[in-house]
């Protein structure tokens, strides 16, 4: 059956088209703004708007199994409309702030716990993909690495930075196999590495000094909401990173478990986004 990919624009979202067609399965990938993919040959598309339940039944028509982005406005509407189409399985991307013991105190828990839970509650099976920080985070210091400069607050701050490519990679075993079902996966990179280690990495893949500048976390707050994000997010953001200075970061087997391949390094993200950078 036909498996729909939500966000097949996004970073994660893209990378699980391509592991799916690498599998040889039949792809629908979606956007709100499907004219707007680039998708590879074969895979058909669809507007679907999360927000808009309307746009919904057609883009589930067919469809065994699907990768979700976490939405929390129109996840009910989501769950009526994949219940109504015979969906089996949803394969949701979540975060690893639910799972951690300040969840109940965390904003950006609660918006992906809402997520979980109405999944959770619906009749198909569902399983929940739980990452911690990406690597795609560093794409934020183009514009500093420009001028020669990674501009971040807590510099040594550290996390188990993840590939998009290992998260798609579980989430297509997974969709593929249907297995899995009810569980919730915290997924991380090989290695805890910090912004300041990230930094050299990049220097070293781009092949020219990067000087490493730490902001205030008052800089840093008003950066993220100058990108839109909402205003509760940034203090929790910031504190997070302050706490990772000092406690160990999480790194967990899941990638290997479920793949059967190491995942990723920070060195291999930053070859393989080389290009991001020029
Ligand atoms: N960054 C981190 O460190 C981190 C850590 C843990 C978890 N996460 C989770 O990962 C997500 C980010 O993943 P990413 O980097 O792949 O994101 P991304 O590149 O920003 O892509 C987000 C995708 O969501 C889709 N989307 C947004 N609103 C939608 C709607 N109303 N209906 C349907 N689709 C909608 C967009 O689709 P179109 O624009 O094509 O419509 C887009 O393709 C976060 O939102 C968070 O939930 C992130």
């Amino acid at each position: 059956m036909t498996i729909l990919v939500t966000g097949a624009r996004g970073n994660v979202g893209h990378a699980v088209v391509d592991a799916l067609v690498s599998a040889g399965q039949d792809v629908r990938a979606a956007s709100r703004d499907a004219t707007t993919l680039d998708v590879p040959d074969g895979v058909a598309t669809v507007s679907a708007d999360l927000e808009r339940p309307e746009t919904l039944d057609a883009a589930l028509d067919g469809v065994g199994s699907v990768f979700l982005y976490t939405q929390r406005q129109g996840i009910d509407g989501f769950v009526k409309a994949a219940e109504a189409a015979g969906v089996r399985h949803v394969v949701l991307l979540s975060s690893g702030a639910t799972l951690e013991p300040r969840s109940a105190q965390s904003r950006i828990a609660q918006l992906h716990r809402a997520v979980e839970e109405a999944l959770i509650a619906a009749s198909f099976g569902e399983t929940l993909l739980n990452p911690g920080a990406f690597a795609t985070n560093a794409l934020g210091w183009r514009a500093g690495i420009a001028d020669g400069v990674v501009r971040t607050a807590y510099p040594d701050s550290r996390s188990g930075a993840i590939h998009e490519r290992d998260i798609a990679d579980v989430a297509a075993r997974i969709l593929v196999d249907g297995s899995h079902v009810g569980a919730a996966l915290p997924l991380s990179g090989p290695e805890p590495i910090s912004f300041r280690e990230q930094a050299a990495v990049l220097a070293e893949v781009l092949g020219r000094p990067l000087r490493v500048e730490e902001l205030t976390p008052e800089q840093a707050a008003a950066q993220m909401t100058a990108l839109g994000w909402p205003p509760e997010v940034p203090p929790e953001v910031l504190r997070a990173m302050e706490r990772t200075t000092r406690e160990p970061s999480v790194v967990t087997d899941v990638v290997r478990d479920v793949t059967g391949k190491a995942p990723r390094t920070f060195r291999q993200w930053a070859e393989d986004h080389r290009a991001d950078f020029a």
